[in-house]
């Protein structure tokens, strides 16, 4: 499906709330088979971010959950590892104008305690000045692992209980959501998987749990928006079939 078509069932896309969550896969090799350096594929992947954040809104995408950093990735070089988060503090600095004008609140998940503090403060810097916008909630998952994330979350519950201002017989689904890291947003409704891999690799465990799955051989530094418009398209004929009567 071309971007510019009507979505199927109509409606404006600006209206959709559609929750797409995305695991960026494949920076690493679409470098090495170029020859070039590792950090090369994650920037051209950085700036592919980019472009698909902007594309959200004609996309019907509302909330976009992207998979930048996860707990298993600090067994990678120092090299690779210094790299990414430079990145990560570049991306924020050099996009923050662009991300206020077009709307998009921007949000991290993950445990930030391990990162270098001049990151953190950018992070709660970036996620103050947007606050308040709604066209698009960008949540960048870094230093992430979504058992990690569940472990935290158990902890505050126990806090809380042992605090006297929970009561565990009053433990719902809802309240484990509220002491995750994504509390607030809605549960992704699709994952994309990019480069061939085809595992969830501990990413949005909990709140993943009735999402739809795409999983593309395209490695992620060639990814585009067009792409994710086929997608959302496959998305949509799945949660159709899925609503109507049996035959
Ligand atoms: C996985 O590819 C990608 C990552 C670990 C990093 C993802 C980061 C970006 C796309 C750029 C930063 C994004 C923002 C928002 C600033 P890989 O390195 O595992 O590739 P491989 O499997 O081919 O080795």
């Amino acid at each position: 499906m071309k971007m510019d078509q009507p979505r199927p069932g109509g409606g404006d896309p600006e209206e959709s709330r559609l929750h797409v969550a995305v695991i960026m896969d494949g920076n690493g090799r679409w470098a090495k088979n170029r020859g070039w350096p590792r950090l090369v594929g994650h920037r051209k992947g950085a700036e592919r971010a980019r472009e698909l954040v902007e594309a959200c809104p004609r996309l019907g995408i509302r909330y976009l959950t992207i998979y930048a950093f996860s707990t298993e990735n600090w067994s990678r070089t120092t090299e690779e590892v210094l790299g990414l988060m430079s990145l990560f503090g570049r991306y924020i600095k050099r996009e923050a104008s662009r991300i206020k004008k077009e709307g998009v609140r921007m949000r991290f998940i993950g445990d930030r305690d391990p990162l270098d503090p001049k990151l953190q403060a950018l992070f709660e810097w970036i996620e103050t000045e947007t606050a308040h916008n709604d066209r698009v909630h960008l949540t960048v998952a870094i230093n992430y692992g979504g058992r990690d994330e569940i472990r935290r979350a158990t902890q505050s519950v126990v806090r809380a209980v042992q605090a006297g201002t929970l009561d565990p017989d009053a433990i719902t689904d809802r309240t484990l959501s509220a002491h995750m890291d994504t509390a607030g947003l809605p549960d992704p409704d699709l994952v994309v998987r990019t480069s061939g891999e085809t595992r969830v690799s501990n990413y949005l465990l909990w709140q993943a749990a009735y999402a739809e799955y795409i999983f593309t051989p395209v490695l992620w530094p060639d990814f585009t928006p067009d792409i994710m418009a086929g997608f959302i398209e496959t998305y949509r004929q799945r949660e159709r079939r899925f609503g109507a009567a049996p035959a």
